[in-house]
């Protein structure tokens, strides 16, 4: 089967065409980076009106590359939540749209189980699939997510959040540190290059929710540390101070996604683990965490970067395990800001199991 892919739920327009065993066709991604940067973060109306002008172009894009029209088309797979409502819509509706003229079966796609499978895809033909073995612990950090999960197969429901953030996901972190630093946007590639020249233990920074036994996260405390820091000390100019502000902040988010994510691993029981993500291109973490699988003895899977950050071709294959046993949400595609996933983490409240009955 082929299947083309639409993912508009943030600030990338993209557009692929996977076929049912991952194999990536065309891959079109359409970046809005340039029009946030001005306001160091992603403004919801902007997004909207940049996919509507961006997504036709993009799919017909992705069409061309694979060597295909329209009509060959087996399918389409679209991601309907979670996310930004209009930025979802335009590529919701447009789906929806091509599907009925098309005369295709059409399914809806949670952005984050795109993710979560993003590392069975493969880019080039004649290669086996790579993936982990089910069950597999994930890692998902991106500028929008950041939470661990258990994934025992490929459906919705073997999917399970072990424990999110509670705040800030540290791709956002990244971001915020870089405004109060005055590096732009987006902060994560900035940061890690001059985190590379600085000393990590010159500035002390309070580790963020240091026990080992939760799951959970919290980034917005290391941010106001960083804040304090520069409110007492002053801004670092393009100095040393600098990088060994940056080196310090990195290591704190870097040490606390990799101690939790070897943590759930070893009492899951389950010695796979998976990253995803933008903030998975982070160099400090893919060496990291490399380095505690193989004292841990696990596995460690990382997708090629353009797997980990905001794809079509991840929503298409997880959309093509769906269409391939014949599934149609024809007229029943709704948008929603959260994601369907069981989620154990509220935003700011905690565990949801630790609430008292009428909170
Ligand atoms: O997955 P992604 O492309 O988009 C979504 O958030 O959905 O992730 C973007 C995030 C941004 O917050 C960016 O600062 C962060 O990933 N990022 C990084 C690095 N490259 C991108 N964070 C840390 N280190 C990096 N090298
Ligand atoms: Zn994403």
């Amino acid at each position: 089967m082929l299947i083309l892919g639409i993912e508009t739920s943030c600030d990338e327009t993209c557009a692929a065409v996977v076929d049912e065993t991952g194999l990536v066709r065309s891959d079109v991604v359409h970046t809005q980076v340039a029009l946030h940067a001005p306001f160091g973060g992603v403004v919801p109306e902007l997004a909207s009106r940049d996919h509507l002008r961006n997504v036709r172009p993009v799919i017909e894009a992705a069409i061309a590359d694979a060597g295909l029209t329209l009509a060959q088309i087996d399918g389409i797979s679209v991601t309907c939540r979670p996310g930004l409502t209009g930025a979802l819509l335009v590529g919701v509706e447009l789906a929806q749209g091509l599907a009925f003229a098309l005369g295709k079966p059409i399914v809806g796609v949670d952005h984050l189980m795109g993710h979560l499978l993003a590392v069975f895809l493969r880019y080039q033909t004649g290669t086996t699939p790579a993936g982990p073995a089910f069950p597999f612990i994930a890692l998902l950090v991106s500028g929008g997510h950041t939470a661990l999960y258990r994934v025992d197969g490929p459906t919705l429901p073997e999917m399970r959040e072990l424990g999110a953030t509670r705040d800030d996901a540290a791709g956002e972190a990244f971001d915020k540190v870089a405004k109060l630093l005055g590096l732009g946007y987006p902060g994560g590639p900035v940061i890690d290059r001059l985190a590379k020249e600085g000393d990590p233990e010159r500035i002390p920074l309070a580790m963020p929710m240091p026990s080992k036994n939760s799951a959970e996260f919290s980034f917005s405390g290391l941010k106001t540390h960083v804040a304090r820091y520069v409110e007492r000390e002053g801004r670092p100019g393009d100095d040393q101070r600098l990088r060994d502000l940056c080196a310090a902040f990195q290591r704190r988010v870097v040490d606390t996604l990799v101690r939790k994510a070897i943590g759930a691993a070893r009492r899951e029981g389950v010695p796979r683990l998976v990253l995803g993500g933008g903030v998975a291109a982070n160099r400090e973490l893919r060496e990291r965490a490399a380095q505690a699988c193989a004292e841990a003895e696990m596995t460690l899977f990382v997708p090629l970067l353009r797997a980990c950050t905001d794809n079509a071709a991840m929503i298409a294959y997880a959309g093509a395990l769906r269409l391939v046993h014949g599934a149609d949400d024809t007229g029943d595609i709704q948008t929603s800001p959260e994601t369907a996933l069981l989620q154990v983490t509220r935003k700011g409240r905690g565990r949801r199991g630790a609430l008292l009955p009428g909170q």
